[in-house]
């Protein structure tokens, strides 16, 4: 499992994505999707990204019952896909349910994580919103218990959360954090966050990067100097050409 700054793609049309990978002439940056998108363009963008040459992670944060959710990651099981997620507070049976809706039947399947809580999530708005009367930490460790007991591969969870989480399920138990910043950069609505190299000291595995690189002045510089500090060079080079 190595190490890459994901992307965060957090656009709402194909034009304005293409328009942003169109800046990048060397690197092929692994690229994360979300709702807005994909409920816009639907599969087309999955597989155009895919023939682009890119990996991608498909952010749909899927949460619902058992059934619904295994029949759902069945449908997203015929794209190739890198990384798919479920809200990892659907439980234990919906996991279980996503995670055999999304293996297909040679036994192949994209990356399965669960997101613990969300980065823009903090403790006042835990307890006061949510009624979780927890510290955030023992609240995305159990999270993390759930997904690894459903048999998944990894979490979503703040970088704060990431050493924790690999000395009490492994280095295999992959961690996903988003919540990155510069040093020198706006933190926007995000609460617990890291920068890249911080991110790095405390073993996240993938980071993922919205604003930071989209709405920075210069992406392409963005992203390499993310790169740089996370894994000093880029890992997803070019494989294709569009
Ligand atoms: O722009 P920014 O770097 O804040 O983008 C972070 C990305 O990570 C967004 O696409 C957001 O939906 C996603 N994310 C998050 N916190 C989670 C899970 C996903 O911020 N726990």
């Amino acid at each position: 499992m190595g190490k890459d700054v994901i992307v965060a793609c957090d656009f709402d049309r194909a034009s304005e994505m293409f328009d942003f990978l169109d800046l990048f002439r060397d690197e092929k940056p692994f690229l994360k999707i979300g709702m807005e998108l994909f409920y816009e363009e639907g599969s087309f963008i999955v597989r155009e990204l895919k023939r682009r040459g890119h990996k991608l992670f498909l952010d749909l944060k899927i949460h619902d019952i058992p059934n619904t959710v295994r029949k759902t990651m069945m449908v997203l099981s015929r794209m190739e896909i890198d990384i798919c997620d479920v809200h990892a507070s659907g439980g234990v049976r919906m996991m279980e349910g996503a995670l055999e809706g999304i293996t297909r039947l040679d036994g192949k399947r994209p990356l399965l994580i669960g997101v613990t809580q969300l980065t823009s999530t903090d403790q006042e708005m835990l307890e006061n919103e949510l009624l979780i009367r927890m510290p955030i930490k023992d609240v995305v460790m159990h999270y993390a218990q759930n997904v690894k007991k459903a048999g998944l591969d990894g979490i979503v969870c703040s970088p704060h959360e990431a050493a924790e989480v690999h000395k009490k399920f492994g280095k295999r138990f992959i961690t996903v954090t988003p919540g990155i910043r510069f040093a020198d950069s706006e933190i926007g609505d995000q609460r617990r966050i890291m920068t890249p190299a911080q991110a790095k000291e405390v073993g996240s595995d993938y980071i993922v990067v919205g604003r930071p690189i989209t709405q920075a002045k210069d992406p392409v510089a963005a992203y390499r100097r993310c790169c740089k500090e996370f894994i000093d060079k880029p890992k997803t080079k070019v494989t294709k050409k569009k």
